[in-house]
C-alpha cells in the first residue's frame, strides 16, 4: 500500500483551525458512530488494529429505546451548516465542482483544454447511443419522462416494487431489459458511462431534488450515512475522515498535480458526473468510491451494489437543492 504522508488523523480529531469544534464533533459522533455496529468487519479487510469487542453503539439503531433519529432534511442542515464554516467565502454551489475548487493551482472552473474537448466527444457518444432505436423499434429516449429531460434531478430513488435504491444508471439498464436488449456494463464507459453522461446532460442547471420518504427508503438512507462514517480498510479510514474532518485540506498523493488533492466536502459530491479524465476514460461515481475506498487500504464494493447505491443515496440528500453540472474534467 502506497504511503500516505502529511496527514494525521488519530482518532479522526485533526480538525482544521477556525472550526466550530463541538458542532464538528456532534456530526463526526454520529456519522462515525456506526463504525462500530453491524456487518462491516465481514466486508472489509481486516484491520491492523486487534479489534475490540464493538462496545454499545453510541447511536443505537432505532428500535433499542434510541434517541430521536434526525430526519434526513436535518441532517443535510447540520451537514451544510458545518461545512460551510469551514470555507465561508466559497459558495456552496461551487462545491460541488469537487476536488479540483480545493487544489492547490488547479482552476477552478476548467475552460477548454483537451479534457473540455474529451467531455464533449463523450456527450456526443452518449446522445448517439441514447436515440438509437433498439432492435424493438424503441429507444432509450422513449423510456423516460419528457425525452429525460429533468430526470437526472431524481436520482437516485427508492423503489418500493424492488425494495432498494435504483440509481439512474439502473434505470437506463431497467429500460434496456424492458425492452429485450442487454444491460449495459456499469463500468463500461463507451456504454453507460457516456448515455449517463447525456442523461446527466439534459438536468444540467436543475436542483437535485431525491426524495428519502418515511418508511424502508429511511432504513436504506440511514444505511448509506453509516457506510460513509464506517472505518474501512488498513488506514481505519472512513469516507467522513476526509469528506467531513478533513475537507477543505488536502490529501498527499504524489500522482496529482502538485502532489495534492484537495479534499472535498461530502455536500455536493454527487453533483458533476461522470468525470472525464485525460485521455477520455468516464470515470463513474461509483469508479469514484471504489478510487477512494482504495485510498484506505480497503478491498471496494463492486459498482451498483446496494452498499454504493446507499451511500449515494446518503450523498444525494446531502446535495438536496443545489445545482445538477453534469460532466466535468477530472483532475
Ligand atoms: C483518504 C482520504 C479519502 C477517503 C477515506 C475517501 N476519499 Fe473520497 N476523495 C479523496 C480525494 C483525494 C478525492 C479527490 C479526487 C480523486 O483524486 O479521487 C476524493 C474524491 C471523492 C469524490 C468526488 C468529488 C471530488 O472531490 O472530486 C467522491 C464522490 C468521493 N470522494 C466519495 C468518497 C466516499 C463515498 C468515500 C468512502 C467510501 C470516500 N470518498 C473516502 C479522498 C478520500
Amino acid at each position: 500500500m502506497r504511503g500516505i504522508t502529511g496527514w494525521r488523523v488519530p482518532g479522526d480529531v485533526a480538525l482544521r483551525g477556525g472550526v466550530a469544534l463541538r458542532a464538528a464533533l456532534t456530526i463526526v459522533v454520529t456519522l462515525l458512530a456506526g463504525s462500530v455496529a453491524s456487518h462491516a468487519a465481514a466486508q472489509t479487510k481486516p484491520q491492523t488494529k486487534p479489534q475490540t469487542k464493538p462496545q454499545a453503539p453510541a447511536n443505537p439503531r432505532p428500535g433499542s429505546a434510541a434517541p430521536a433519529v434526525p430526519t434526513p432534511e436535518q441532517d443535510r442542515a447540520a451537514l451544510t451548516n458545518l461545512l460551510q464554516k469551514r470555507f465561508p467565502a466559497l459558495a456552496i454551489d461551487d462545491w460541488s465542482l469537487g476536488s479540483a475548487a480545493f487544489s492547490p493551482g488547479v482552476a477552478v472552473i476548467p475552460l477548454g483544454g483537451a479534457n473540455a474537448t474529451n467531455v464533449n466527444d463523450i456527450l456526443a457518444i452518449g446522445k448517439k447511443a441514447w436515440e438509437r432505436p433498439f432492435a424493438n423499434g424503441k429507444s432509450l429516449a422513449t423510456c423516460f419522462p419528457n425525452g429525460g429531460r429533468r430526470v437526472a434531478s431524481n436520482y437516485p430513488q427508492w423503489d418500493p416494487q424492488q425494495n432498494r435504491v435504483v440509481t439512474l444508471e439502473d434505470g437506463i439498464n431497467a429500460c434496456r431489459v424492458l425492452h429485450g436488449e442487454l444491460p449495459f456494463r456499469l463500468d463500461d464507459g463507451l456504454t453507460m458511462g457516456a448515455v449517463s453522461a447525456y442523461l446527466r446532460s439534459l438536468a444540467v442547471g436543475q436542483k437535485l431534488n431525491v426524495r428519502v420518504p418515511p418508511g424502508p427508503a429511511r432504513t436504506a438512507y440511514a444505511s448509506g450515512r453509516e457506510w460513509f462514517g464506517k472505518r474501512l480498510g488498513e488506514k481505519g479510514m472512513a469516507c467522513a475522515s476526509c469528506h467531513v474532518l478533513q475537507a477543505g485540506g488536502f490529501w498527499d498523493e504524489p500522482d496529482a498535480p502538485g502532489g495534492k488533492r484537495g479534499l472535498s466536502p461530502a455536500v455536493g459530491q454527487v453533483l458533476a458526473w461522470p468525470r472525464v479524465e485525460a485521455g477520455g476514460r468516464v470515470r463513474s461515481l461509483h469508479q469514484q468510491f471504489q478510487r477512494c475506498m482504495t485510498r484506505t487500504g480497503a478491498e471496494p464494493f463492486a459498482s451498483g451494489s446496494p452498499i454504493f447505491a446507499e451511500i449515494e443515496y446518503f450523498l444525494a440528500n446531502s446535495s438536496n437543492g443545489l445545482t445538477i453540472r453534469g460532466a466535468i474534467p477530472a483532475h
